[in-house]
C-alpha cells in the first residue's frame, strides 16, 4: 500500500499528479483553509506533508501523530516549522533554496524602484484623475545610481541583490550574523560593517535575513531613528523583522522617505496603520512568485517530500534537508 501524504495547499495539477504516483495523496486543491484542529485532523494516518509557510507545523500538532516522517516546506524561510520539535519527533524537515533567489532579488529590486521612484503612490494619483498638469517638483524621488546600498542579512539572496546593485553603480553595505569571505566580498564590491552603520550609511536598506526569536523586530522605531530621513526600507524577508506600526509612525511623520513591504506580521492581516501612508508600497508575499519559480518551488518540495519518504531516483536522500540529524539517525 502506498503511504499516504497531504498536500495542505492547492498546488500545481502536475505536482499532484507526480506525488499520486508514490503515495495516496490528499490534496486540498479547493484551496480551504485548513488550521489548527482541521489541519491535526487531516494530518491523522499521514506518513508526510507538503506544507507552505503560513502553516504552523509545531509540538502540539505533531502530538499524537507517530506515523508522519517528513515535513516538506515550499517556501525557502522554515519559521512556521518547530525545527527541534520536528527532530525530537525524529520527522524529517525540507525547504526549497536556491531557485527562488534570482527572482526574489528580481522583486526586491522592483519593490526598491517603486519605493524610490514612488511609482505605485503616483499611479493611484493617476487614476484618481488628479493629473490636470505637469509639474517640475510631481513625485520627486530618490536616486538609485550611485547610492549606497545595505543589506541586512547576506544569505543567497542579499548576494543577488548586491550583484544587482554594480549595474546602479552602488556602494554596497552588508551586516550578516558572519562575515563573508574577503573573495566573496571582493566579487561581490560588498563591505561588513555594524548594524548601526548599515542603519546610518544606507540610502536604500534591504531586509534579506531569517526570522526568528533574535531578529523579531530588528527594525524597530529605535533603528528607524538611526536611518537617515531620506533613506527607503524595503523587507522582503518574513513579517515580524520590522515593527509595523513604528515603521507607519515614522513613514507617516516623514522620519525616513519611504518604504516597500511584501511580508507583514500577522499576514495575511496588515497593520492598519500602513494601509493609511501614502510613503510606502505593500505587496502580498509575492516574491519568489513567477511561474517558473512556483513551479519550480512547488517540484522541489515534492523531490524533498517523495525522497524523505524512501520513493523515487533520491531514495533516502532529500535534497534540501534542514535538520540533517533526524536523516542520520534513519541511517
Ligand atoms: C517565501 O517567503 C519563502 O520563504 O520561500
Amino acid at each position: 500500500m502506498k503511504p499516504s501524504v497531504l498536500v495542505t495547499r492547492a498546488v500545481f495539477p502536475d505536482v499532484i499528479e507526480r506525488l499520486s504516483q508514490y503515495f495516496e495523496v490528499d490534496d486540498n486543491q479547493p484551496d480551504a483553509v485548513l488550521d489548527g484542529a482541521a489541519l491535526k485532523a487531516r494530518l491523522a494516518g499521514k506518513a508526510g506533508v507538503l506544507a507552505n509557510a503560513a502553516d504552523r507545523i509545531d509540538a502540539d500538532l505533531i502530538a499524537g501523530l507517530p506515523g508522519l516522517r517528513a515535513v516538506c516546506n515550499m517556501a525557502v524561510g522554515y519559521n512556521n516549522l518547530d525545527v527541534p520539535a520536528l527532530t525530537a519527533a525524529g520527522i524529517v524537515a525540507t525547504n526549497t533554496p536556491d531557485v527562488l533567489t534570482e527572482t526574489t532579488a528580481d522583486f526586491g529590486w522592483a519593490l526598491l524602484m517603486a519605493t524610490a521612484r514612488r511609482v505605485t503612490e503616483s499611479e493611484h494619483w493617476l487614476r484618481a484623475g488628479k493629473w490636470e498638469r505637469w509639474a517640475y517638483d510631481m513625485f520627486l524621488g530618490m536616486d538609485l545610481y550611485g547610492s549606497t546600498l545595505g543589506i541586512l542579512g547576506m544569505g543567497r539572496i542579499g548576494q543577488a541583490l548586491a550583484r544587482r546593485a554594480a549595474g546602479f553603480g552602488m556602494t554596497v553595505l552588508y551586516h550578516n550574523r558572519s562575515q563573508l569571505p574577503a573573495g566573496t566580498e571582493s566579487a561581490l564590491n560588498a563591505r561588513y560593517v555594524s548594524k548601526d552603520e548599515l542603519l546610518a550609511q544606507s540610502d536604500h536598506l534591504i531586509l534579506v535575513l531569517p526570522y526568528g526569536p533574535a531578529s523579531h523586530h530588528a527594525i524597530g522605531a529605535a533603528e528607524l531613528a538611526r536611518m537617515k530621513p531620506t533613506a527607503t526600507l524595503i523587507n522582503l524577508a518574513r513579517g515580524g523583522i520590522v515593527d509595523d506600526g513604528a515603521l507607519a509612525q515614522a513613514l507617516r511623520e516623514r522620519r525616513i522617505f519611504g518604504a516597500g513591504l511584501d511580508v507583514f506580521e500577522g499576514e495575511p492581516a496588515v497593520h492598519p496603520d500602513l494601509l493609511t501612508v501614502p510613503n510606502v508600497v505593500l505587496t502580498p508575499h509575492i516574491a519568489s512568485a513567477s511561474e517558473k519559480t512556483r513551479r519550480a518551488m512547488a517540484n522541489l518540495a515534492a523531490d524533498n517530500l517523495i525522497a524523505a519518504l524512501d520513493a523515487g531516483p533520491r531514495a533516502g536522500q532529500p535534497p534540501c534537508v534542514v535538520n540533517p540529524e533526524v536523516m542520520a539517525r534513519r541511517r
